[in-house]
């Protein structure tokens, strides 16, 4: 890749319960940071079964979507570990960067020193255990980036904003 052909991107990673449980989250993040991508957006999720048919909405139909969800919702795992750490990075090229980082969707197609070659596998109902999520292209950054976090959750002004005057409506404060 040229210097001119080089871009600054946004893009949203996601480690799933299986990064948690087998505590990869420290090394995966060592493998991102080096790559000199820095972090913009940070935050720990439970996924709720609207959640996932949004974030996957091209599989909310497929025959193996419950499997998917239990998966990702980290279900299968126990209460512990129904959640995800989700972040929002930035650099040079970030979203081709950490594709190569974390390796070919299926873990047995991907090279061993990626991710999801060392770490994934395909579990007994045939649903890829692979650890990371990552965008797969400026459009789905943005869909997935507007899905998972709000404008005041990152650091810069990544997309137009608008500001809305809300009432009658409930948060909950520190007591
Ligand atoms: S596809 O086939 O082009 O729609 O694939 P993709 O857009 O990459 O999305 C597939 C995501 O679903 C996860 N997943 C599976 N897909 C298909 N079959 C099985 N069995 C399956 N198990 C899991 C897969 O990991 C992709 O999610 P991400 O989060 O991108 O890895």
């Amino acid at each position: 890749m040229t210097e001119a052909t080089k871009k600054h991107q946004y893009t949203l990673i996601i480690l799933k319960p299986d990064a948690l449980v087998k505590s990869l989250s420290g090394n995966i993040l060592t493998r991102l940071l080096e790559a000199r991508l820095r972090l913009i957006g940070a935050k720990v999720v439970k996924v709720s079964r609207e959640l996932a048919e949004v974030h996957y909405a091209h599989l909310k139909d497929e025959p193996f979507f419950d499997d998917l969800y239990e998966y990702f919702s980290g279900k299968t795992y126990g209460p512990k570990y129904e959640r995800v750490l989700v972040f929002v990075s930035e650099g040079v090229d970030a979203i081709s960067k950490v594709r190569r980082i974390a390796g070919a969707t299926n873990p047995l197609d991907a090279d061993p020193i990626t991710i999801r070659g060392a770490y994934g596998r395909i579990n007994k109902k045939g649903i890829m255990e692979n650890v990371i999520h990552c965008s797969d292209s400026e459009e789905s950054a943005k869909k997935e980036i507007h899905l998972w976090f709000d404008p005041d959750e990152i650091i810069g002004e990544l997309y137009p904003t608008k500001k809305v005057i809300k009432e009658n409506y409930e948060v909950i404060e520190w007591a």
